[in-house]
């Protein structure tokens, strides 16, 4: 378990490693930073370059912990909220919980997917960097904690309800951190509920024959269940990235895995 372990972290980061040696330009100015353990390697590989290169770029953070990590590496901080109306991030990294065939995502493991999304949406590009653990064929397989979703508190009963019918079994209000009463709430004042769903099939599967039958069967694709979800009344945001194109994946020693998009 514990050589796992450490093959686990060496493969993180050598994944943060590769996507910044090969998606961080010098001449880059705005950069967005995502949430989670990797993403600590990816700024680790930022820092390295040195103050020379990173001097002239400043760093968009995604929640409480990436802001943190971004001042505790020197690094230049500021705020989405405060970029001109228009203006894009020429890169975001991140990492994921889970990454398909065609490159969709499972984030939010670390209940930061609502300010990930908007700072991937504002950049031009979006790396994700995983590690081998995180590439499964369809969502659903690997990531079997499920599904998750920024709820309103108040509306929280209602989805889980919403989400029942619609086929997830043991959909669940996230808990608070160990020893903490109550639900785990998010930089944004929201709960998570993770809903479990058979893996999600993708637009390829039609042609074997397998379709999602009815919305009860808990049976989704990867687009129809986001379109579902999204709509719920007091749904923030979900936790499926998808439908990007011109992906790819790269892979090296220890299996370290950078999904570009
Ligand atoms: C945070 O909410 C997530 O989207 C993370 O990006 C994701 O959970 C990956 O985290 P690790 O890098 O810690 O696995």
């Amino acid at each position: 378990a514990q050589e796992q372990a450490r093959l686990v972290e060496e493969s993180k980061r050598l994944a943060a490693f590769q996507a910044v040696k090969d998606h961080l330009l010098p001449s880059y100015t705005k950069i967005g930073i995502g949430s989670g353990s990797t993403v600590v390697y990816v700024v680790d590989a930022i820092a390295a370059l040195g103050p020379a290169i990173t001097k002239s770029m400043t760093f968009y953070p995604t929640g409480a912990q990436s802001e943190e990590l971004i001042e505790a590496a020197g690094l230049n901080l500021a705020y989405i909220s405060k970029l001109p109306s228009g203006t894009q991030l020429d890169v975001a990294f991140d990492g994921a919980d889970e990454v398909d065939d065609d490159l969709n995502l499972i984030k939010g493991g670390g209940a930061c997917l609502w300010q990930e999304k908007i700072v991937a949406a504002a950049a031009k590009k979006f790396v994700c960097v995983a590690d081998f653990r995180k590439l499964s064929p369809r969502l659903g397989t690997a990531w079997k904690k499920g599904i998750p979703i920024e709820v309103l508190p108040m509306a929280a009963p209602r989805v889980l309800d919403a989400l029942k019918q619609m086929g997830s079994h043991g959909a669940r209000i996230r808990p608070g951190l160990p020893g903490k009463a109550g639900a785990i709430v998010t930089d944004n004042g929201m709960w998570i509920i993770d809903a479990p769903f058979a893996p999600l099939l993708l637009p390829k599967d039609s042609e074997k024959g397998l379709h999602a039958e009815n919305e009860s069967s808990g049976v989704w694709t990867v687009d129809a269940l986001a379109d579902r979800l999204i709509k719920l009344p007091g749904v923030a945001e979900i936790g499926l990235f998808y439908g990007q194109s011109g992906l790819e994946v790269a892979s090296g020693a220890q299996k370290p895995v950078a999904a570009y998009f």
